[in-house]
């Protein structure tokens, strides 16, 4: 049972939405904030085939963010249609919304639609929102929420996005549920703590964890070209796991994919794919160049051999 007080995100509402979020009064008494992992070597036994600590599928979103014209989407949907993608991965691209009916009726039915966001709750009276309710009209299967963007630039905090998790679930939407440290959280040792609070916000929310892919998604990597190191994103990827295993259950901690983004293109893509509990990648920048974005899903192979 997640019984943390979120307090000080607890009070706010959508209507507070650009109040930049504020993690400093948060009650971390559940956590443990000095977390420091067994050396990777002693973790787990090395596994003959797969270096994968999870179960779940090697999955690979595309986040277009607000990019595109209709021109330059219907070139990338064709690249992506002409390329070889391996059979066991999860392939799944967010075009912006007024592009979603189009990328739906022109691409491969193997590469699935995200969303970039949704609303909160059932649509109606709200000025320039997307429902779940439509996201589904239109053949969407997922959405992206908790991004960086949103939390930092536009000032979503942890309550609304947990609240926004469990809507779209409840509905029948798949979760891609992004958190991540700043710069400044890093450099302050703060970085299981931010990403701890985080991850609690959604699991205090959800009511399942079936349909939940975890990115992390270090803010200072987003669209910077400096990706974090294979092994910064392992240590945080298995920290994040074994969050799950005390606070949720084993069985969600291993079967629950949890995906690195954070300027992965597709010279990096292999070493990182090689680290056991990097399930995945959510891909901004280089998704919107269909080849690059194909050798990124088939940095599955490099997973395959690694052990
Ligand atoms: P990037 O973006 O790959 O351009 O760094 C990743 C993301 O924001 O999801």
């Amino acid at each position: 049972m997640l019984s943390t007080s979120l307090s000080a995100a607890g009070s706010k509402s959508a209507a507070t939405l650009y109040s930049p979020p504020n993690f400093s009064g948060l009650s971390l008494h559940l956590f443990d904030s000095q977390l420091r992992l067994p050396s990777l070597s002693t973790r787990r036994p090395c596994r003959a085939v797969v270096a994968m600590a999870g179960t779940g599928k090697f999955f690979v979103g595309g986040n277009w963010k607000c990019n595109g014209t209709k021109e330059s989407i219907t070139k990338l949907v064709s690249d992506l249609n002409d390329a070889k993608l391996e059979s066991d991965v999860d392939v799944v691209v967010a075009p912006p919304f007024v592009y979603i009916d189009q990328v739906k009726s022109s691409l491969t039915d193997k590469i699935e639609i995200s969303a970039q966001n949704s609303w909160v709750s059932k649509g109606g009276a709200f000025t320039g929102e997307i429902s779940v309710e439509q996201l589904k009209d239109i053949g969407a299967k997922w959405v992206i929420l908790g991004h960086s963007e949103r939390r930092h630039v536009i000032g979503e905090d942890d309550l609304f996005i947990g609240k926004k998790a469990a809507y779209a679930l409840n509905e029948g939407l798949g979760v891609i549920a992004c958190i991540g440290e700043l710069l400044e959280d890093r450099e302050a040792g703060k970085t299981f703590d931010v990403c701890f609070t985080q991850l609690k916000a959604y699991a205090d929310a959800v009511p399942s964890w079936d349909n939940i892919v975890i990115a992390y998604e270090p803010v200072w990597a987003i669209g910077t070209g400096k990706v974090a190191s294979p092994q910064q994103a392992q240590e945080v990827h298995a920290a994040l796991r074994d969050w799950l295993k005390k606070n949720v259950s084993d069985e969600v901690a291993s079967k629950t994919r949890i995906i690195y983004g954070g300027s992965v293109n597709g010279g990096n893509c292999a070493e990182l794919a090689k680290q056991e509990d990097i399930d995945g990648f959510l891909v901004g920048g280089a998704s919107l160049k269909g080849p690059e974005f194909a050798t990124i899903v088939n940095s599955v192979t490099s997973k395959k051999v690694a052990a």
